[in-house]
């Protein structure tokens, strides 16, 4: 039945020869699917003896129907397809215009992801592939800071439960045309276009909703669908139901409640009673020491340059910008996915620091020196513990040394007074 589906959705789409396909039986469109399925798709015409190929091949009845309809007759022998655009007929500009649109779907192939052979399982990917892997519908909210897997996480549990997944990164412009669907132009008529929420519904898919905090209100159709309710979509009248195995997991920087400190500029302020319908979330953290020092050996490794002592530095690296970002010291930090690109650069540039500063050129001048002078540190034997501690001890001088300027100044100032 693929293909007839696919081809006639709607009841309006008529054959140009005036034959209404919607009013075939069951054997009469069985027949016409086994002849796309012989021939292929794009068959408009078919000839007296495919006919009897197909009859002959799938043990079905001759379609005299078919030969006998003096509509679909287009010379001795050839006829056209039911429901397709026979090439030897002229289309009336009216004819096109009243031409109610159909619905096509832009995925015609099988959208599982592929398994990265560099993915690294940690975290609350177990959990997360538990989830996908029962095609049970709910609905799952991961939040972290950027670069730290929560999108590989989703897309790998994926490939692993050979399930499909259909990813959309939203932005402040998303809406209901991007999400559920719309008219667009295709061969001169306008058909309406599955959107991704849509087809993931029919299609039983994983819905990825990525950097959702970037969504505006306008995401809000969405609320029934994370109800695991179908959705009416009255643009083409028709009430989707989602199929087994549906679900929706989206990603944020944020828990949606905006960002306070500026660090995920554009994030927005998500509605209560959307993320009420969300029953879990996750809080991705950053791979623990041991196992991001495996996420970046196995990426060098992989680039044909394997160093694991190198590896293990930069982890160690990013280890103490990140303990500093977390007490207020520094404002950037270090991702995992900046520590893979690092990997790749060394690959490509063949040279460690190179690497390092290409890797940092995007932070402002002092941050990308102290980061660094930080690696530099780290190179020569320092010990994250070692670095913090001596961090430590230097702040604490220099609030000593503040503290007694202000004395001495205080001193100054009561003798002038005095005086
Ligand atoms: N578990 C892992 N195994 C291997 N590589 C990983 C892993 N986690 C993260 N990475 C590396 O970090 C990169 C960034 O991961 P990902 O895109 O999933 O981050 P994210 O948390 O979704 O970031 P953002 O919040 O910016 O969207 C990946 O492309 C990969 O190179
Ligand atoms: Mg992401």
């Amino acid at each position: 039945m693929i293909a007839y589906m696919y081809i006639m959705r709607k009841k309006n789409n008529i054959n140009k020869k005036g034959l209404n396909i919607m009013d075939l039986n069951d054997k009469q469109k069985n027949f016409i699917d086994l002849c796309y399925k012989e021939f292929g798709n794009d068959l408009t015409e078919i000839t007296r003896q495919q006919l009897v190929q197909v009859e002959k091949k799938y043990k079905v009845a001759f379609p005299q129907w078919l030969v006998a309809d003096k509509d679909l007759k287009i010379s001795k022998g050839v006829y056209s397809m039911p429901g397709s655009v026979a090439k030897n007929v002229e289309t009336k500009k009216e004819d096109i215009e009243s031409q109610a649109a159909y619905i096509v779907s832009s995925l015609t192939d099988n959208v599982v992801p592929n398994k990265d052979k560099d993915f690294v399982s940690f975290g609350n990917y177990g959990d997360v592939k538990n989830v996908i892997t029962s095609k049970k519908f709910y609905p799952i909210f991961i939040t972290g800071l950027s670069g730290n897997g929560k999108t590989l996480a989703v897309t790998q549990a994926c490939a692993v439960a050979k399930r499909e997944m259909i990813r959309v990164n939203i932005t402040i412009e998303t809406d209901e045309d991007d999400l559920l669907g719309g008219y667009r132009l295709k061969d001169g008529q306008t058909v309406w276009q599955n959107g991704p929420v849509i087809e993931a519904m029919e299609r039983g898919a994983v819905l990825l909703l990525d950097e959702i905090d970037l969504a505006s209100n306008k995401i809000m159709c969405l609320q029934p669908i994370l109800e695991g309710s179908g959705i009416y979509v009255k643009k083409i009248n028709k009430f989707v139901k989602p199929k087994l195995g549906f679900n929706v997991v989206a990603t944020a920087n944020t828990k949606g409640q905006g960002s306070d400190d500026g660090k995920f500029i554009g994030t927005n302020v998500l509605n209560e009673a959307f993320l009420e319908r969300f029953p879990i979330t996750f809080e991705q953290q950053y791979p623990a020491a041991k196992t991001e020092q495996k996420i970046v050996a196995t990426k060098l490794k992989s680039a044909g340059k394997s160093d694991d002592k190198f590896a293990t530095n930069l982890v160690t690296w990013a280890d103490v910008i990140r303990k500093t970002f977390k007490d207020g010291g520094v404002d950037e930090i270090i991702s995992t996915r900046r520590l893979v690109h690092i990997a790749e650069a060394y690959a490509i540039f063949k040279n460690k620091m190179k690497a390092i500063e290409v890797c940092t050129n995007r932070f402002d001048d002092s941050t990308k020196t102290s980061f660094v002078d930080l690696y530099t540190k780290v190179d020569s034997g320092a010990s994250a513990e070692s670095i913090l501690a001596d961090k430590k001890a230097a702040e604490e001088a220099e609030i000593l040394s503040e503290e007694k300027q202000d004395s001495d100044d205080s001193e100054d100032g009561e003798d002038t007074f005095e005086v």
